[in-house]
This record gives C-alpha cells, structure tokens and sequence, in this order.
C-alpha cells in the first residue's frame, strides 16, 4: 500500500514539471496541509483497499465455480494533488478538503481489468448486489462506447470505511473492462497523453477502427468460450 505521509512530499520532486504550472496559491495550499488532507487521502486510500478487497473475494468465489478467474487485474491509483487542484480550478471551484470530497468522486479510483465482456457483467451485478455499497452513478460506455471508440463500464460508489471512532462514507469510482478494451485505452492514452494532439479527422477514424476491432476480438473470444462450455 502506498504510504500517504511520503506520497505527498514524493508528489512534489515526481511531478516537478507538471506542479511549475500550479497557482502559487495551491502550491501555498499543499506545503501547508498538515492533517486534513493528508487524512481524507488515507481514507480514499481505505475505501480503495475495501473494494478492491470485495473485488478479490469475488474473484476467488467465481474462480471456484468456473473455468476461469474472471478477475484478471485490478489496478488502484490515487488521484494527484495536480490532478486534484487543476480539476477543481478547471471548475471555478475552491480548494479545500471539503470541497475535494463534495465536487469530485474519482480521487480513489479502481480498475477492474475483466477477461471476457460477461465477466464484467457478473462482477457488477455481484458487487451492486452488496448492501453496504451505495450506487451513485453508472455510464456504460460499453453498450454505448464514445465518440472515439472507447468503452468501459464506469461506476461511481460509496463505500463505508470503518474508522476507530467512526464510519465514513467515501467514494469511489470503479471502471471495468475487458483486456481488449484495457489494451485499446491504454495505447489510446499513451498516444494523446500531454502531446496536445488535435481530434484530427484521420486520427478518430483510426482510433476508432482499432476499437471496432477489439470489441470483434471480445466477442469472437466469448464466442470460443461458450462452445468450449458445451458438453460434448
Ligand atoms: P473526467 O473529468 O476525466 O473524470 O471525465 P468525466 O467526469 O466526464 O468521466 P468519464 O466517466 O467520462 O471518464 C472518467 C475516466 O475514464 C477518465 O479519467 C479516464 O480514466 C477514462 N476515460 C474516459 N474517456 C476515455 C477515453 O476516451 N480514453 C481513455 N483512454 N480513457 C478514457
Ligand atoms: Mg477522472
């Protein structure tokens, strides 16, 4: 698990180039928390290891009763305080802990790397299904995929996070996706990530031709799975 006390000052030497374009006044901000930020990244940091613990029990459950594990990666990030300040300035809205936790719900973010399209389904429904977890959004990109190709399914939840003295309800946002569709939006993110590409023409066209692709590859696969399921 990442240590939040040295993530933060670590943050700060990482991003060098990244935190020169930050106001004066948020780096101001940053050098001066003390606790109250550095508490409520602990506790996304919490909620993260409390849905990704849910996500393994399944895993493991599934993997019991099929021929596969339908789990085949999670990955956890915590959002920046780049990040954090440039989306809330982006906004027009203000920085301050409380403000983080009201405006935004991916600071814990969790990505469920699925092997086949079903899989993605069932973990859903089994995770939905637990009493603890409060939906708060959903978008399908997978039924309907953007403009550009992408799909995914996106869900934002809240999770309770038991503290010594408290429960706290913390957000979380979750993506599911198949590796194709992983594999897709990795490459289509290290191509455009910080290089200013304009959405050329030529470049969605490909873009999404490369997606199409993928999503043909999910589907032939799921096919090859289900008639290796049927008795012979
Ligand atoms: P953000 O302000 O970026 O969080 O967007 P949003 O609030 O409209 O949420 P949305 O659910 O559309 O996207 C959230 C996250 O999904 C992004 O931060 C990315 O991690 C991922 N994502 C969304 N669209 C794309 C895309 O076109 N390509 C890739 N590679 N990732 C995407
Ligand atoms: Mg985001």
């Amino acid at each position: 698990m990442a240590d939040v006390r040295t993530t933060m000052s670590d943050e700060l030497v990482q991003n060098e180039m990244s935190y020169q374009a930050m106001s004066g006044e948020a780096m101001h901000w940053f050098r001066n928390q003390t606790t109250g930020y550095r508490k409520l990244m602990a506790y996304y940091n919490c909620a993260m290891m409390e849905v990704t613990t849910k996500l393994n029990v399944l895993n493991e459950e599934f993997s019991l009763q099929r021929d596969h594990n339908p789990i085949a990666g999670i990955k956890n990030r915590l959002k920046s305080f780049y990040s954090i300040q440039e989306k809330l300035a982006r906004r027009g809205l203000p920085l301050s802990t409380e403000s983080i936790e009201q405006n935004l719900t991916d600071v814990a973010g969790v990505r469920v790397i699925c092997a086949f399209p079903e899989d993605v389904q069932m973990i859903e429904d089994a995770l939905m299904k637990q009493d603890d977890l409060v939906l708060l959004q959903r978008k399908d990109y997978i039924t309907k995929p953007k403009a550009n190709g992408y799909r995914s399914l996106h869900l934002i939840v809240e999770v309770p996070i038991h503290l010594a003295r408290e429960k706290r309800r913390m957000k979380v946002e979750i993506q599911l996706r198949t590796i194709a569709m992983d594999f897709w939006a990795s490459l289509e993110h290290q191509l455009k990530y910080k290089k200013n590409v304009a959405e050329e023409e030529w470049l969605l066209r490909e873009l999404r031709e490369c997606a199409d692709i993928s999503a043909q590859l999910d589907h032939r696969m799921d096919e090859i799975r289900r008639r290796l399921q049927q008795p012979r």
